[in-house]
């Protein structure tokens, strides 16, 4: 065979690959979980010099601590050297494995694809990641007690992350007997006492109960009675007995390990003059030992005469009925397709699956180019919402096409599974199947959507430098132009 007619036909598969390549799905099942390895020397840091006094226990004073500490929600606790040590090999495989079901910290967004670019992100870097790495083949090596890093002083636990609220709202007390089947119901209505319309800028909802805090526990849960929480507010009706349906206000669903809200200052929610907070969908599941126990709702306010830019929301994505999950099967996925009618900013990503969920993923489907936003491990004791920092939020304009995808694993390597044999449709226990999009977005104008890409623009080097979660970024002016003329 001439050289030329073997380049030719390699140059076809070649040409077809791409979109072969495309449609393999990435293997996200439990039991092929890659961990992250890096070599520290790639970081010009000698292996073998790597500490606890100088590099681990400065990276679990920022990431761990607040959990694994005396009464913090791990099960153990890393606060020193005699508690961390023997540890040291199970903390270099969970940390490896980063973005997948079981990673620690739990914050699962994969760095290696998409937007980089979220509030709150305590997740481990590679040159971190590194040197647990190194430390932890080394035999976990103290290094010099007199280089550790003074000792972080918590306050309580269950102190509000977000700091003091500027009011605090109380549902009832319920109790939950150690062991009984979980029970779902409408606990009333908490009326906020507020005599003016106000815009709230972060609510964080926290659990008061009589466990002492110096029990361990194994789960996230096991700290807990009130698994989660779906509420609304509204305007009292004249009895205070209900909120007036057409005033409704919806509000991010509390949920065991899910952290706090804080809204843009673009777009605070409001609470009215004469509301309350309906707590119309609680759901309580009993830990094993009798628990008494509360939420308390801790909001903050932006200031009084605050108006926020953005009032709309845009859709939600997700598909929760249509779901044909079948038994002892990993990389199932599922698929939504939103069209979205606005020019649409998303504010946070939140995926929602349950049990059998192991990734999702939400891409932006612009013309014939398709932009991953960001892909997400998920791991069903974890629910968590990923906010997008304001300068990188997804920036897409109408007719973009939003494409939420589901990856499940229903085989026996899924620990979170109550049994790898059973199908399961849509419903809303965690034995059956969910698969929507919490997170939220707002709808913007043209002239609003103008504005932030000339902002995203500004901050941009150059003409090479490119947002995927903003296709028309650099479009021509002129189309920007035309379309705000309406005539299209
Ligand atoms: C937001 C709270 C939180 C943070 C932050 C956190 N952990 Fe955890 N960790 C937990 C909880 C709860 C569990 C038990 C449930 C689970 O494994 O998901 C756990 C489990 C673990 C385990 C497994 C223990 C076992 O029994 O096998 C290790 C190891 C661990 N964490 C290490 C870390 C390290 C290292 C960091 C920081 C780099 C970290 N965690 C950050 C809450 C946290």
């Amino acid at each position: 065979m001439t050289a030329r007619k073997f380049l030719a036909l390699l140059a076809i598969p070649t040409l077809i690959l791409p979109g072969i390549v495309l449609a393999q799905a990435h293997d996200a099942s439990v039991a092929n979980h890659q961990p992250h390895y890096y070599d520290a020397a790639d970081y010009g840091i000698d292996p073998a010099s790597v500490t606890y006094a100088d590099h681990i226990a400065p990276i679990l004073q920022e990431n761990c601590q607040q959990c694994h500490r005396p009464g913090g929600g791990g099960p153990m606790s890393f606060m020193s050297y005699a508690e961390v040590q023997p540890w040291a090999p199970v903390i270099m495989y969970r940390t490896a494995i980063r973005d997948r079901m079981g990673a620690m910290p739990p914050f699962f967004v994969e760095k290696d694809i998409g937007i980089d670019g979220f509030e709150s992100d305590y997740s481990l870097s590679d040159v971190q990641l590194a040197m647990i790495q190194a430390w932890a083949r080394n035999g976990a090596p103290r290094g010099n007690p007199d280089n550790e890093p003074s000792p972080l002083v918590f306050s309580d636990s269950n102190d509000w992350t977000l700091g003091e609220p500027d009011l605090v709202l109380a549902s009832r007390e319920m109790t939950r007997p150690a062991v009984a089947p979980d029970w779902w119901g409408d606990i009333g209505i908490v009326p906020t006492g507020l005599t003016e319309d106000r815009y709230v800028k972060s609510i964080e909802v926290r659990e008061i109960n009589d466990i002492p805090a110096d029990i361990g526990t194994n789960t996230v849960g096991g700290r807990y009675i009130w698994h989660h929480m779906t509420y609304q507010s509204g305007v009292l009706s004249e009895d205070g007995s209900y909120i007036l349906p057409d005033t409704t206000v919806s509000w991010p669903i509390h949920e065991v390990g899910r952290n706090a809200d804080t809204f843009s200052d673009k777009a605070g929610r409001l609470l009215q003059a004469n509301s309350a907070l309906h707590l119309n969908a609680a759901h309580l599941h009993a830990n094993g030992r009798e628990t008494k126990g509360n939420l308390e709702f801790g909001i903050t306010f932006f200031p009084r005469g605050y108006e926020p830019a953005y009032t709309r929301r845009g859709p939600r994505t997700g598909n929760g009925v249509d779901m044909d999950i079948v038994p002892n099967k990993a990389n199932q996925e599922v698929h939504n397709y939103v069209v979205l009618a606005e020019h649409t900013k998303i504010m946070a990503f939140e995926p929602h699956l349950h049990a059998p969920g192991v990734r999702m993923c939400l891409e932006a489907i612009w013309g014939h180019n398709q932009f991953t936003l960001n892909c997400v491990g998920y791991d069903h004791n974890w629910v968590k919402q990923y906010i997008y920092k304001d300068d990188k939020a997804p920036l897409l304009p109408k007719g973009t096409i939003l494409h939420t995808i589901g990856y499940l694993d229903t085989t026996a390597a899924n620990p979170n599974l109550a049994d790898p044999r059973n199908w399961a449709g849509g419903g809303r226990r965690s034995v059956s199947n969910m698969f929507i999009d919490l997170g939220y977005s707002v709808t913007l104008t043209e002239e609003q959507f103008q504005e932030e890409m000339a902002l995203r623009r500004a901050a941009m080097k150059d003409r090479n430098d490119y947002d995927v979660g903003c296709p028309l970024c650099w479009a021509p002016e002129t189309l920007a132009s035309t379309s705000s003329g309406g005539s299209e």
